[in-house]
């Protein structure tokens, strides 16, 4: 005898197959999305509700960060990665170096089509310019941070997440450069800069301006930079252990040589001058940049001041003192070109040409 099947339950059957071979092609759709945490406020905790200064940064874990956020799940395919949890005031070379290796192995797989870095705002310009240097993908890459605890009313980390996730599953987003994603703004990691101690609005791109918006979980893009990055860079960490040392001398009024000479002694490749104005330098202290310069250390002339061109040869001879100008970068982000362009050479008038290039 021919057993028959219920018709109710043959249409249930079907229903569910059609379900989740819907359900598989939607996820099929979905762009695959890393995100690599690596600490800082949007994984900090705060003792009460109310608390957005004296927290804990760098305590939740990524599957809880991506947990926190149920949305994502409708934007794509995330998958998570604790590479460190730290304060990202205690980011180091090290790191740096480690993370960098990381996303590029990442980016060359075909089944990952962005990533996003969570990473606490102090530092987060610095390894996002980093990151610009040293990624070859034209992938994108977007840091993302917050500057609220997650225990906090109002918490910024989980749309800021949400929005970063967004971005770098966009194909708007390829071959722009590492980017930074807070507050719903775009900034390229070059020229974006932490502004404000605590406020969500912190991360700006004074004068030279943002790249975009993101609404809706969609990018906008309005403008791009115009120096090299990621897959147009001549840089490659891949067989690097470590960084030569660079470190930054601060300008103020009535400054002296002692912690530029202290920096040469402990053995730096290179140092970066913050000075005041247009990197004017003390009379006091120029005589130990000089003699600095003439033991083979690079000296690079930044600006204190944030904004605008450094000049060569403006407030000091540079063609005749073998300077290099750092042009619009910023003290932190002229460490960060100069240590790599230390990777490759020790001539100035090449290192001045990858201050104008990147
Ligand atoms: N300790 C700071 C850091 O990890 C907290 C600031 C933040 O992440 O917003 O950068």
């Amino acid at each position: 005898m021919i057993k028959t099947c219920n018709p109710r339950w043959l249409l249930a059957l079907f229903c569910l197959v059609t379900a989740m071979a819907a359900a598989q092609a939607q996820t099929a759709k979905l762009p695959n999305v890393m995100v690599l945490a690596t600490g800082g406020t949007i994984a900090g905790t705060g003792a009460t509700s109310t608390t957005t200064v004296g927290y804990t940064a760098a305590t939740v874990g990524v599957d809880q960060l991506i947990k926190a956020v149920p949305e994502l799940s409708k934007i794509a395919n995330v998958k998570g990665e604790q590479v460190f949890q730290i304060a990202s005031e205690s980011m180091t070379n090290e790191h740096w170096l480690a993370l960098g290796k990381r996303v590029n192995a990442l980016l060359a797989q075909n089944d990952v089509d962005g990533i996003v870095i969570t990473h606490g705002t102090d530092t987060m310009e610095e390894t996002g310019y980093f990151l610009d240097l040293v990624v070859k993908s034209r992938k994108p890459v977007i840091l993302v941070g917050a500057m609220r605890p997650s225990t906090a009313l109002s918490a910024d980390g989980p749309i800021n997440l949400y929005n970063a996730v967004a971005i770098a599953g966009s194909p708007d987003a390829i071959g722009k450069g590492v980017m930074l994603a807070l507050n719903d703004q775009i900034h390229s990691a070059r020229d974006v800069t932490k502004t404000n101690t605590s406020t969500p609005d912190s991360f700006k791109t004074p004068e030279l301006g943002l790249m975009g918006y993101i609404q809706g979980g969609k990018p906008f893009f309005y403008r791009v930079s115009t120096r090299k990055h990621t897959a147009d860079t001549e840089f490659d960490i891949a067989s690097l252990s470590a960084l030569p040392q660079v470190d930054i001398v601060y300008g103020y009024a009535n400054m002296n040589p002692v912690a530029l000479d202290a920096f040469v002694a402990a053995g730096a490749k290179g140092i970066i001058h913050a000075g005041v104005g247009d990197g004017s330098l003390a009379a006091r202290v120029k005589p130990a940049l000089i003699a600095a310069r003439k033991k083979g250390t690079i000296i690079v002339r930044s600006s204190r001041v944030g904004q605008g061109i450094l000049a060569r040869n403006g407030e000091a001879n540079d063609d005749e003192l073998d300077f290099v100008a750092a042009d619009t970068l910023n003290p932190q982000k002229a460490r960060i070109l100069l240590m790599l362009a230390l990777t490759k050479t020790n001539n100035t008038r090449e290192i001045q040409r990858m201050f104008y290039t990147y």
